[in-house]
């Protein structure tokens, strides 16, 4: 077994009724004037929004709320969010939703910890980030894993760039967690989240270590027994929104397949994240989506790079005999929850090729990286990737 790190430090809140402890978790870590970011509308629907900031404002809290967080959420509002946390004295960012109202929040904490700073400098590496402020979390939907991952993806609309920082600031202290919160979700964002919490998985079990026979039985496990346990609830909670049961497994792993967990000892591979950001970023499609759109055709192209670690992942997971059937079974998965498997079933139809080489241009990011570690995928390789899903 390789030699890791792991930190993984945010507080953990399960179970029903969970939110009711949310106004005493921000007070346990330190805030007093907190600034709640939210999506577009779906927590003042469902009265969470309320009942979180009642409560707060009853125990000594001054709130501030800053709603309208888009999925892919943009630069310009994490920017405004910024304003409004700076001029009402934030001390505490608490996010109320899913992955884009928590990186916005993130992003808010990063922004108003660092006035003097530009932020999407931090995005885009050239400057360090070294503080934040504190955020916590009231998860909504199960998907990104942001409630407790090291990560935070933002767009800037002006460029068309669609990013992701990683630093241990982006860790929230707390992660309050209660999946009756999801009951409310529309089918298709249960669907899109039961995607990303398996790509989050296998973008990490496809790594360059499994190229070398040197990975760790135990890492692989929990990997392979999460992709299961998702397999088996995610269409029980399509089935029914309402499964107790369904909807908490699936917001565990949600969480398990992005704290770190199921890539311990090994080197994280994130090709499709990287070529699924780039349909995010230009076409505004759900983050899931983009996900499934581009995984077979990946699977596909660098199937020859370890046909054996395609063969274990067919075996363990679908019981499949050999790796191409593996890779067909996945696809087929996709479709049965109303996930699509090329751009078409995405939405966007069939691409030129300048959108094409646009595309490949980007996931390289105008050829300063290669995209992945599993192969290394230069433009051209994501340009064949991207054509390979195009129809
Ligand atoms: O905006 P509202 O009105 O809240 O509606 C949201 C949104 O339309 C809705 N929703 C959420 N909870 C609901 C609900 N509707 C009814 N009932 C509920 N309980 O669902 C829609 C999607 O929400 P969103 O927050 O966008 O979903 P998700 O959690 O999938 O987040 C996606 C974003 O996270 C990024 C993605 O790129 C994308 O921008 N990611 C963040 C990661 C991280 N920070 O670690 C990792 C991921 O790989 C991902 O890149
Ligand atoms: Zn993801």
């Amino acid at each position: 077994m390789q030699g890791f790190t792991l930190h993984a430090p945010t507080e953990i809140v399960f179970g029903k009724g969970s939110e009711e402890q949310t106004a005493g978790l921000v007070k346990k870590y330190g805030g007093t004037k907190v600034l709640i970011v939210y999506g577009q509308g779906s927590v003042e629907k469902f009265g969470l929004l309320d009942k979180i900031a009642d409560k707060l404002v009853s125990e000594g809290v001054a709130v501030l709320k800053h709603g309208g967080a888009t999925p892919n959420p943009h630069l310009s509002f994490a920017r405004e969010g910024i304003r409004a946390a700076t001029e009402f004295g934030a001390d505490f960012i608490l996010a109320v939703g899913g992955g884009s109202a928590i990186d916005a929040a993130k992003a808010i904490a990063h922004g108003t910890r660092n006035p003097d700073m530009d932020i999407w400098k931090f995005w885009l590496r050239e400057e360090p980030l070294t503080r934040s402020l504190p955020v916590g979390v009231v998860l909504t939907i199960s998907a990104a894993g942001s409630e407790t991952s090291n990560s935070a993806v933002i767009t800037n609309t002006e460029t068309g760039q669609k990013r992701g920082l990683l630093t241990d600031f982006n860790r929230p202290r707390f992660a309050v967690m209660s999946p009756e919160l999801t009951y409310t979700l529309p089918k298709y964002q249960i669907a899109c989240g039961v995607a990303d919490i398996m790509m989050h998985t296998m973008d990490r079990y496809f790594t360059p270590e499994a190229n070398e026979n040197k990975v760790s039985e135990m890492t692989d496990e929990i990997a392979e027994a999460l992709l299961r346990v998702v397999i088996k609830y995610g269409p029980a909670a399509l089935e029914n929104p309402t499964d107790y049961q369904a909807q908490s497994e699936i917001m565990w792993a949600g969480s398990l397949s992005h704290n770190g967990i199921t890539g311990l000892g090994r080197t994280m591979d994130f090709s499709v994240h990287g070529l699924g950001h780039e349909l995010g970023g230009r076409f505004d499609v759900a983050h899931g989506a983009s996900l499934t759109t581009m995984w077979g055709s990946w699977a596909r192209y660098v199937l020859a790079v370890n046909p054996e670690r395609f063969a274990r992942y067919a075996e363990k997971i679908w019981g499949a005999k050999t790796p191409e059937e593996g890779i067909s079974k996945t696809e087929a998965f996709f479709k049965s929850i109303g996930m699509p498997t090329c751009f078409t079933e995405l939405g966007i139809g069939v691409q030129p090729d300048d959108v094409i080489d646009h595309l490949a241009d980007g996931a390289v990011f105008q050829g300063k990286r290669l995209v992945g570690t599993f192969k290394p995928l230069d433009k051209n390789d994501c340009a064949a990737i991207y054509q390979a899903a195009n129809k």
